[in-house]
């Protein structure tokens, strides 16, 4: 039988609304706070170079109170580095990040960035800091990111999303698992994250290889019609294939 999947909810978007009146409310703290409640296993942040939602004091804050292990998500350039050295969140997944997107938009082009990647990744996981990357589900972004001596990709499953229900949805989900399976043959854990709701997310959780999913817009959005509390519930029953 498959094992509890893990689910990190992304609260950058808690940070967007407080972020909005420059004041504390919806104070992060409180947020990370209910969902240890309802057993949410990780806190996910992405902390982006133009700092649009998540602050250095809010990776600062959400580490110090050690309330659920945080995950990083960040670009690969030194002020991250030096920023996921100092900090040592639990985990760490290093994401493309371009100034003008409104979201990450694809996977990390691991294959023609190796050089500058292998000469980036190795601090961070001899300071134990457990380290994914995150990249589209193509066979041989995995193949770079297992050589690279990682232990973990997140798949982006963007694309996927967004072809939930329509012409692609089905060969969409075959990449996924594809990779998912390569990850398993590899010895490399698979995660995934982007896009995913209460919809789309049921067949991406059954595949076997999946540990841990990451997802942020849908759970604070639908908040706003059933708060985070029945929201996030309601997710992690889709997720652990009970019936809600
Ligand atoms: N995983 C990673 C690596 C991401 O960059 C994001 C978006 O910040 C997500 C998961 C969550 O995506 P969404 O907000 O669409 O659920």
């Amino acid at each position: 039988m498959k094992k509890e999947i893990r689910l990190g909810v992304n609260i950058d978007h808690v940070a967007t609304l407080r972020n909005a009146r420059n004041e504390d409310f919806p104070n992060l703290l409180e947020v990370v706070k209910l969902l240890e409640k309802i057993n949410v296993d990780l806190i996910t942040v992405h902390l982006r170079e133009d700092r649009r939602h998540i602050k250095d004091v809010d990776v600062e804050v959400i580490k110090e109170n050690n309330i659920l292990p945080l995950n990083l998500e960040m670009a690969a350039t030194q002020e991250m580095k030096n920023i996921c050295l100092k900090t040592k969140p639990y985990s760490c997944c290093i994401v493309p990040e371009r100034r003008e997107e409104l979201t990450t938009e694809g996977g990390l082009n691991v294959k023609d960035q190796k050089v500058y990647l292998s000469d980036f990744v190795p601090e961070i996981l001899s300071a134990g800091i457990k380290l994914s990357l995150f990249v589209d589900p193509d066979l041989d972004q995995i193949e770079s990111a297992a050589s690279l001596g990682v232990k973990v990709v997140e798949i982006h499953t963007g694309k996927y999303s967004r072809c939930f229900g329509k012409k692609d949805h089905l060969n969409e989900l075959k990449r996924i698992q594809d990779a998912a399976f390569l990850c398993k043959k590899l010895g490399i854990d698979c995660h995934a994250g982007h896009g995913l709701n209460f919809e789309n997310v049921k067949e991406i959780s059954e595949i076997e290889n999946v540990i841990e999913l990451n997802v942020g817009h849908f759970l604070i959005s639908h908040s706003i019609f059933n708060g985070l509390e029945q929201t996030v519930k309601n997710f992690m029953k889709i997720i652990n294939h009970a019936s809600i």
